[in-house]
């Protein structure tokens, strides 16, 4: 609900689980208050007229709740919009001039938001501030919209910004953040999922206090480094309770989220693109869209802002049908194989797994140009005959034969200096005159920037998908932007490449993905460099990580799980001694940890022991049986891997629950771990599922209140002993 009240000139946008409200005092947009639902008629103008107190106003900024802050007014801080005008002039005074509240919310020109097209959401009135320099003409159109989700019980707040030239020269913007806002004294901590990559979105806690913390990335990708992700919490928030302020910007590029806290103890939060690589030039009469920006505000704790993301990104973001269907069950050939396959050993892979139940191969890189290695023919898309010489339709079919889909690994993004793409055009990888062309895996960067290579991709991309019966398509991207420079821009323009490269890649998936809606597209970043919602409004699913270890995987999957859903993960069983770290883990511990994501297989089927194969034939039933729990379910974490030996996750629908409980290491004399099952029904019973009562000892195989399972827990792990152990327990509702 969105109300403004003329008198107090105070915006109340509310729901259920929080109140936004805003002020204006002296043209000044202020956040007086986010947080709990206040009744609708709370007046809190006082709190406005409260920061009149002590010397000129003008000066007092920095210590002033701030909306959207700027330069040359006395805000002190990183500005969240700052324009340059024809004569250098960096001052920007935006000031409150009007308002419209709108039915619906509209899409974004040329990017990614959610509740938009096949996701949208009842009830989408959306509020649109307009703020104003009356001087440089700039205009700022700040948009709201609630979003409400099961029944009102879940709720976020969608926040973009539009910028405007109303005036008559040219303005240059150096500053363009997507959201932001003012939280009064009080101490919190800032949480963030920093990491590598192959450890990817490790947790990340930090008090914070008077100064900047910044969040970003600056590499043309939103990175394995770090998230577009952060959250603000009071130092006694945990899993279950307590205040947290998340902020969530959906968009694949550079990005800067900063907390900055005030000598007054103002603490400004705000996320957006990112200064250091993002500049714009606005003509006269031009507008710019910066991304849009989720808030979720959670009273009770961290997995409650984590469930509303999820149910957010995985069913009212994607466009693609695939988002909320079941996903197949997968076997990839990469760390089977690697480069050195051909078809009678990709059919060999297939056989066995279609005897196993898996339902697609994915054949990764390699099938095309004269890729032996990673030196060359990205670019070059088309089968390569020694391998495959019945071409990519000659094998769908005999893998459709064998009563499975087939999908395909592509990474259209990238050019070999080595490729007949790269000889034809040396022009159209992003580089800078005068200087040497950086490579990363041994591969350029296409500049996606430009219309030309966009409407290239489109073409080649749209032959290949056609080509054969592809189900499935693997979209990943092995490297980050050094030289941004672009030659189909004039020099003035550079700073907008990285911009312009994502409109472009946007683009580009916005016509693949509409022209092949039936295709299953899993994006990937050599793992999960590109793992946000951006990518996901395209591709309903991403790969994780390239660190397929399972103990590794249980940190990937916990940090990931704090924003994204685990429809959105892909996990798979994988080799042991592990390819990434050597490790060496049970069958049932790589399969109870895949559980968590999109569940499939990693490795040559052909070297399994029968016995493994065996346990891997009854993880695929009981997969076909869980999935529809573990894609839909509420997914709530029960204990930490970056604070505990153990972990603990679990997946609750109407009829089921699924306790995931791992342990790391092996403890001398283990005292059994308690785990408190959350969410359940008091009132409720459940029994174990018949098939794992078997493996437990006799006191477990009874049935259990919701209250006793919640209040007094469960006792876990009792007769296994080693390293890397694990159990994952389903219980029926009776
Ligand atoms: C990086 C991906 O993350 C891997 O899964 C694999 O597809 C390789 N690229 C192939 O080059």
């Amino acid at each position: 609900m969105i109300i403004y009240n003329e008198e107090t000139r105070l915006f109340h946008l509310s729901s259920r689980t929080f109140s936004y409200i805003l002020g204006v005092r002296e043209g000044r947009l202020l956040t007086l208050y986010y947080g709990n639902p206040l009744p609708e008629e709370t007046d809190l103008s006082y709190l406005a007229a409260s920061y009149y107190s002590g010397s000129s106003f003008e000066q007092l900024e920095q210590n002033l709740p701030l909306e959207i802050p700027s330069v040359g007014t006395g805000w002190y801080g990183d500005p969240a919009v700052q324009a340059i005008g024809p004569d250098g002039n960096n001052i920007t005074k935006l000031r409150f001039a009007d308002y419209k509240i709108l039915p619906h919310k509209e899409p974004l020109k040329g990017l990614p938001s959610v509740g938009v097209g096949s996701c949208k959401l009842e009830n989408d009135e959306t509020l649109e501030i307009l703020l104003k320099d009356d001087l440089t003409g700039l205009q700022a159109i700040l948009s709201y919209t609630v979003l409400q989700m099961q029944d009102g019980e879940m709720n976020a707040l969608a926040r973009s910004m539009r910028l405007v030239n109303g005036g008559q020269n040219e303005l240059i913007l150096t500053h363009m953040a997507s959201a932001g806002f003012s939280l009064p004294s009080r101490r919190f901590d800032l949480l963030h999922l920093r990491g590598a990559w192959a450890r990817e979105r490790q947790i990340v806690r930090t008090p914070i206090g008077q100064g900047a913390i910044r969040i970003q990335s600056q590499r043309g990708a939103s990175g394995h480094e770090e998230n577009p992700f952060i959250a603000l919490l009071a130092p006694e928030t945990t899993e279950d309770s307590g205040p947290v302020y998340g902020l969530s910007l959906i968009y694949s590029g550079s990005f800067l989220a900063e907390a900055q806290v005030s000598p007054f103890d103002n603490t400004y939060v705000s996320i957006g693109l990112n200064p250091m690589t993002h500049q714009w030039h606005l003509q006269s009469g031009e507008s710019f869209q910066c991304p849009e920006a989720v808030l979720v505000y959670s009273s009770k704790g961290l997995n409650r802002m984590s469930q509303t993301y999820h149910v957010l990104y995985r069913d009212h973001l994607c466009q693609s049908e695939w988002a909320r269907k079941e996903r197949p069950i997968l076997i990839n050939n990469w760390e089977a194989t690697y480069f050195n396959f051909d078809e009678r050993k990709l059919l060999s892979l297939a056989k066995k797994a279609s005897s196993l139940g898996i339902e697609l191969l994915v054949l990764d890189d390699g099938w095309f140009g004269v890729r032996n290695d990673d030196k060359r023919s990205l670019g070059d898309w088309y089968v390569n005959p020694e391998k495959l010489p019945h071409g990519l339709s000659g094998i769908a079919k005999k893998v459709n034969e064998l009563g499975m889909k087939f999908g395909l690994w592509v990474e259209p993004e990238m050019i070999s200096p080595d490729s007949d793409l790269y000889r034809s055009h040396p022009d159209w990888c992003l580089h800078a005159p005068g200087r040497s062309r950086t490579e990363g895996r041994n591969q350029l960067i296409l500049d996606l920037s430009r219309k030309e290579v966009q409407d290239y991709l489109i073409r080649v991309l749209t032959g290949v998908f056609s080509s054969a019966n592809i189900s499935y398509v693997k979209w990943d991207m092995n490297r980050n932007m050094t030289e941004s420079f672009s030659a189909g821009l004039p020099a003035h323009l550079q700073m907008e490449t990285q911009h312009r490269y994502i409109l472009g890649l946007y683009r580009v998936l916005r016509e693949i993905t509409e022209a092949f809606p039936q295709i299953l597209f899993e994006s990937c970043s050599g793992g999960g460099g590109r793992f946000d919602p951006g990518m996901l409004y395209f591709m309903p699913q991403t790969w994780t990580s390239d660190d397929s270890d399972a103990v590794e995987r249980l940190k990937i999957q916990y940090g990931t799980s704090l924003v994204y859903p685990s429809s959105a993960m892909g996990a798979h069983v994988s080799a042991v001694p592990n390819h990434q770290v050597g490790r060496i883990t049970s069958m049932n511990m790589r399969s109870d940890v895949a559980i968590g994501g999109n569940f499939g297989f990693e490795l040559d089927l052909d070297k399994l022991s029968e016995k493994d194969l065996e346990t891997a034939r009854s993880y695929v039933n009981k997969l076909k049986d869980l999935r529809s729990l573990t894609a839909r379910g509420v997914f709530t974490r029960l204990c930490s891997p970056f604070e505990t030996n153990y972990t603990a996750w679990q997946f609750v629908d109407e009829k089921r629950v699924l306790l995931c409980f791992y342990r790391i290491l092996a403890e001398p004399n283990p005292i059994p771990h308690r785990v408190y099952l959350k969410g359940l029904d008091p009132h409720k019973s459940y029994q174990v599922d018949e098939a794992d009562a078997s493996s437990l000892p006799p006191s477990l195989r009874q049935v259990f209140t919701g209250a006793a399972l919640m209040e007094a827990g469960i006792p876990m792990i009792w007769d296994q002993s080693g390293d890397f152990v694990s159990r994952t327990i389903v219980f029926h509702q009776v």
